[in-house]
């Protein structure tokens, strides 16, 4: 089998070779450095031709440690070959000269076939997910693989796609007319309150589409460095803007099902966006009858999510304010993956509150990366172990358990 102009055993030495670099974490602060002055599209190519080979190398290496009946699934097989793909056609850049212009359009051109066809990893990845489970079952051991995988897999895909947008947004179509203060895809000002507002905007219409009804929004700030300014963060307006949208989406879904029928109406739903030393912090508030703690979770977990629901009536099928899960598990992705992170706490009966939090310094929001190295493969050897915590099932009149465990 050929891969492009390699075959499928160059690759994988290719593979092995790359993968035992570490990926080089970016801070914010030296994205925003390298677009604004004067941007050197050979630079980044030199960069990047070899970066991306080691992102995807480091991650390829990690997908074969998965359970081989996981692994065999067809949407598993189908990403894989995906990733052989693109690894391979960016081979085809590793000795080609950059003085030639003609090296450098083309490497425009690979990194925007790369990007379109690594959209659906995500949904596929998942129906591969469901595909295991409706053969094998849950199992936690192989849910616990499966997250930590799935974490650091996406987190992966997350940085590469990063990396791609900042290359051919700097030097592909030049100043994006919308946004012409943007250094690619980072706002060097991006307020915080206007996203937190677009995102309920558009989380709205969803909403109204399929309840015909909506909470309102109540938005508070409290900018301790400088109170009479607006907050504002140096920062990726959309992945602020896919984090919100996120729980918005699962705020008004909570409140509208619960508060639909009520006498009292719909509560608002909150924002309250904070700025300290370090932290930039934005909670989101609702009253929609939270989640018991023991399920909190659960619901960044991977394998729960993708449980297909079984729809007896297709006039039942979910809301398109719910999809198959994913929306908080890959939303924390994006807070963590500029070192900050996304939690929910939740007052059961009562509501939830979801805060994010970003570092206020783009010099220290730098790319939290996945390595593939001795100790990421131990995670997927170690068997489950013994619990070392209480068991609330067994009996504590049974003096036989205490005999031997004494
Ligand atoms: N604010 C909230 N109040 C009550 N329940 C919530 C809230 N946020 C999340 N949940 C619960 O957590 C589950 C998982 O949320 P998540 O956003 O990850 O997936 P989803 O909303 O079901 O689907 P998707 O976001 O992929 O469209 C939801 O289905 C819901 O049961
Ligand atoms: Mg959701």
């Amino acid at each position: 089998m050929k891969l492009f102009n390699f075959s499928l055993k160059d690759v994988t030495t290719r593979i092995e070779y790359y993968s035992r670099f570490s990926p080089s974490p970016m801070s914010i602060k030296q994205f925003l450095d390298f677009g604004r002055e004067n941007a050197c599209e050979k630079t980044s190519y030199m960069f990047l031709r070899k970066e991306l080979p080691v992102r995807l190398a480091n991650t390829m290496r990690e997908i074969t440690l998965l359970p081989g009946n996981l692994l065999s699934q067809p949407s598993v097989q189908l990403v894989q070959t995906w990733y052989s793909q693109s690894f391979a056609e960016l081979l085809e850049y590793e000795n080609q000269c950059p003085e030639d212009p003609r090296t450098l359009n083309n490497f425009l051109d690979t990194l925007i076939q790369i990007r379109n066809r690594h959209n659906d990893v995500v949904p596929t990845m998942a129906q591969g997910v469901i595909e295991y489970k409706e053969k094998f079952g849950f199992d936690p051991f192989i849910s616990s693989n499966v997250q930590y995988f799935l974490d650091r897999f996406y987190t992966s895909r997350i940085s590469f796609r990063m990396l791609i947008n900042q290359h051919t947004l700097l030097f592909g179509d030049g100043i994006n007319p919308a946004h012409p203060k943007h250094i690619g895809g980072i706002d060097p000002t991006c307020n915080v309150v206007e996203v937190v507002r677009d995102a309920y905007e558009t989380a709205k219409i969803l909403c109204e589409q399929y309840y015909m009804l909506s909470p309102e929004l109540q938005i508070h700030e409290f900018n301790t460095k400088n109170p009479s300014r607006p907050i504002q963060v140096v920062y990726v307006p959309s992945h602020l803007f896919h984090m919100l949208f996120e729980l918005f989406k699962n705020s008004m879904r909570a409140m509208v099902e619960l508060h639909e029928n009520s006498r009292e109406g719909l509560p608002p739903v909150k924002a309250l966006v904070t700025l300290g030393k370090e932290d930039l912090s934005i909670k989101i508030s609702d009253r929609g009858g939270g989640v018991p703690l023991r399920k909190i979770d659960r619901l960044f977990n991977y394998m729960y999510s993708t449980a297909p629901t079984p729809t007896l009536n297709p006039s039942q099928a979910a809301a398109p304010l719910a999809g198959f899960g994913y929306g908080l598990p890959i939303s924390r992705l994006y807070a963590r993956y500029f070192q900050g992170n996304l939690n929910l706490y939740s007052l059961e009966g009562v509501g939830t509150h979801a805060v994010i939090y970003l570092k206020a310094l783009s010099s220290e929001s730098f790319e939290r990366l996945p390595v593939f190295n001795m100790s990421a493969w131990r995670h997927y050897q170690l068997g489950p172990e013994a619990d070392d915590w209480s068991n609330p099932s067994s009996d504590p009149r049974d003096v036989s358990t205490f005999k031997a465990n004494t």
